[in-house]
């Protein structure tokens, strides 16, 4: 079983103030012993404030996107080492928010995540299909080519070292959730597409998850925990729903 994560996506959210704030309330939460690693991703602009408020805390920091060059004539870029140097252990790439709404490619996607993991960052690398894909019945076929554009090019044993989130476009920030079993079925293939060294890779589902369906969904046996929009804005409704990820 992959190791129990809960990841706060915040999107484009929030002034600095807010950010620090909501950061502040996160790391005063008295965490227990063998509870799961909470990690959550600020706006880029944010990134430093709220790394300052993290840097006693138990709570890991991500990025939201990472430029696949290392450095260089790139401008509006930020680097994996970047990120690093700002106290970031994960990052986000392929959200289906940058595949769609800024054209994202499985190659971008997949030159994202080697630089990522070069520079010693976590990628956590989002796939899921949209509704009309689902309707003809392409969802697996679709996420296994997101997943087999990253083998291609960095091979299957980084992947497996890395965190992969299942996020059905349709049910991203639309309130409709994948059923438990829906959600559990593709992640059980995309355990069966990483065969036996992925055993141990952390699957986690996001689309809409909140306090009420998040206990159901993190039960199933290969999903190990969430990747949390809307609801991780709020402290105690994230928190709420880290407690129901099973350390
Ligand atoms: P919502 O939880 O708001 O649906 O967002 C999910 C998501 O895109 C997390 O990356």
């Amino acid at each position: 079983m992959g190791k129990p994560l809960i990841a706060g996506n915040w999107k484009m959210h929030g002034t600095a103030e807010s950010a620090r704030n909501l950061a502040t309330q996160l790391s005063h939460h008295k965490f227990q012993e063998n509870a799961v690693e909470m990690i959550i991703f600020p706006p880029l602009v944010h990134i430093s404030a709220v790394s300052d408020v993290l840097a006693n805390s138990r709570i890991s920091l991500g990025a939201q996107n990472v430029s696949q060059y290392p450095n260089g004539a790139y401008t509006g870029e930020v680097s994996a080492e970047m990120l690093v140097d700002q106290g970031c252990k994960y990052v986000l790439v392929g959200h289906s928010e940058r595949r769609v709404v800024f054209g994202e490619s499985d190659q971008t996607v997949a030159e994202k995540f080697r630089a990522a993991q070069n520079a010693g960052l976590i990628p956590i690398l989002c796939v899921g299909e949209s509704l009309k894909q689902r309707q003809q019945d392409a969802t697996f076929e679709v996420v296994a080519k997101q997943i087999s554009a990253v083998i291609d090019l960095v091979g299957l044993d980084k992947v497996c070292q890395s965190v992969i989130a299942y996020e059905p476009i349709w049910a991203i920030g639309t309130g409709e959730t994948a059923s438990p079993e829906q959600a559990q079925d593709v992640h059980a293939a995309i355990r069966t597409q990483l065969g036996e060294a992925g055993r141990l890779t952390t699957l986690l589902y996001g689309g809409s998850v909140n306090k009420g369906n998040a206990a159901e969904l993190f039960k199933q046996p290969d999903i190990n925990g969430g990747l949390v929009g809307g609801a991780s804005l709020e402290a105690d409704e994230f928190l709420n729903i880290a407690q129901l990820v099973e350390a």
